[in-house]
């Protein structure tokens, strides 16, 4: 195969640099007009790792997928492309990534035409593009998270051009409007109100993988929010790495708050975002929530740590008194209010005595959810060059004892429902059972009940009859 000699490759050095420049702007999205119809007669697959960012980034490769003619495929055999849209916030995710473009080897030599493309925050990192383009031919299209717009062209050359096509910026960013999108959902939707983020936490790569903090207009994101209302969307998630810090880089400078509040005026029935990150979140935000009943009582709350020495060598910037007196606000402020958090355990160094101040924070907050993890370096960051003593067996029984800790008072909050009426959002019929459906409650407790002639997007309300860590059983009254 001929190789494309203008490959961009990423730099993460690069990429960690901010300046004060303009964000660009770009409104309208313009297809080639060769490539229009590339897709005609074709399908494909995508593979979707990580957070909402990228859930939302595989609607937008959908959505210019089909517009250039392809269709889903209704199975791997025959088909034309396939993009694996990754994560690279710790190193199991990756691992998981390498192992299915191992999987799609076997495609690749039984098809030489098809395309296997890689994108996401992976394809951001230098280190794995050089080990792709080593040890992995059968991906013939790498792209990143900034080159998402230039796919149809990126297409064009590997299918019509047959070139092996690697094009990957790492710059600061901007913000496109319009680009075309196929919703994976029928009632509920992501709505990015910012893109990348400027906290730089001392473990994290998305500042890295994602670029600077660049906010939407507000207009732009109410304009979508109210035709998501108007095409009978029950739910919107508002989506950012610290929806918290919206608006403070533009021009004109507003904040979360009037955001959420111009939201909630367009009376979508449910109102969701995140994730809040501790250090922007102000009073003004809480009495918001408090205020309109299409704002979900619920807020994703990453803690990291209940420690002040590990939280200020994490670089975030608050302390455990604070994030308590965040937290009681919340809840005396938002009736009913549910609050989940991310945990890490093990960052380089951390004592058992830091470990111990964060199983007090889980016994003091009991959390509704906690998605808990062990550190992993990520080469490039500050904390990779921290040293660490503390060995990998410590790491695991920590967050084994983390998770036995939170469990129990995610059911003790559980149990709480029992007997009680609650308003669910159905997402479907159980694969087993088409008599048990399941959806989520205002506080994003997912509930499996039984009813007759429900569907998808009903809000239906639900008897709860009993209660597990992480669901709730009822029935439809
Ligand atoms: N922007 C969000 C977090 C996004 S990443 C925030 O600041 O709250 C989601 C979660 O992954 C983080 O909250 C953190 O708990 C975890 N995480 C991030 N980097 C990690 C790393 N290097 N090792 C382990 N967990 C990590
Ligand atoms: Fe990562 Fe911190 Fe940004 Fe969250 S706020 S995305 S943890 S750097
Ligand atoms: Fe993963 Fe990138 Fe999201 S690293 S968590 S997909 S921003």
């Amino acid at each position: 195969m001929k190789i494309k000699e203008n490959w961009s490759l990423p730099n993460l050095k690069e990429a960690a640099k901010r300046t004060r420049s303009a964000v660009e702007r770009v409104d309208h999205y313009y297809i080639p007009a060769n490539t229009l119809d590339l897709g005609t007669g074709k399908t494909y697959y995508i593979s979707t790792y990580g957070c909402q960012a990228n859930q939302r980034d595989s609607e937008t490769i959908a959505g210019i997928l089909e517009t250039i003619g392809f269709r889903p495929a209704q199975d791997l055999e025959h088909i034309d492309v396939i993009i694996l849209n990754t994560c690279a916030i710790r190193q199991n995710a990756e691992e998981k990534v390498l192992g299915e473009i191992g999987r799609f080897k076997k495609l690749y030599r039984e098809n030489k035409d098809l395309v296997i493309g890689v994108c996401g925050c992976m394809a951001q990192e230098d280190e794995f593009v050089k080990l792709i383009l080593e040890k992995y031919p059968q991906v013939r299209l790498l792209f990143g998270t900034h080159n998402i717009q230039d796919l149809p062209v990126m297409l064009y050359d590997a299918m019509v051009k047959h070139e092996k096509v690697v094009k990957i910026y790492s710059k600061e960013g901007e913000v496109y409007e319009n680009l075309p999108v196929k919703r994976f959902e029928n009632h509920k939707a992501w709505v990015n109100i910012m893109y990348g983020c400027d906290k730089f936490c001392t473990y994290c790569i998305v500042p890295y993988t994602r670029g600077k903090q660049r906010s939407r207009m507000m207009d732009e994101i109410l304009k979508e929010v109210q035709e998501l209302k108007d095409a009978g969307y029950k739910e919107i998630t508002l989506l950012g790495q610290n929806v918290n810090a919206y608006g403070k880089d533009l021009e004109e400078p507003i904040d979360f708050a009037t955001l959420l509040e111009e939201t909630a005026k367009i009376g979508i029935p449910r109102i969701r975002f995140m994730t809040s990150h501790p250090w922007d979140f102000t009073d003004e935000m809480v009495d918001i929530i408090a205020r309109y009943d299409n704002i979900m009582p619920f807020i994703h709350l990453p803690v990291q740590s209940g420690d002040d020495e590990i939280l200020k060598r994490m670089g975030r910037r608050y302390t455990r008194e604070s994030y308590m007196k965040l937290y009681r606000k919340i809840m005396d402020t938002v009736p009913n209010a549910a609050v989940s958090t991310d945990i890490i355990v093990g960052f380089p160094n951390e004592s058992d005595e830091a470990f111990e101040h964060t199983l007090e924070l889980v016994k003091e907050c009991q959390f509704d959810n906690a998605f808990t993890f062990i550190y992993s370096p990520r080469p490039g960051t500050p904390a990779a060059k921290m040293e660490d003593g503390i060995d990998e067996q410590t790491k695991h029984e920590r967050l084994y004892r983390l998770n036995e800790e939170w469990n129990k008072y995610a059911l003790e909050k559980n149990k709480a429902y029992i007997g009680k009426k609650v308003t669910v959002l159905v997402d479907g019929a159980s694969k087993r059972n088409d008599h048990v459906y399941s959806g989520y409650t205002e506080t994003n407790k997912l509930v499996n009940f039984t009813g007759e002639n429900i569907k998808p997007g009903d809000f239906v309300d639900v008897m709860i009859t009993d209660a597990k860590t992480f669901s709730l059983d009822g029935k439809a009254v």
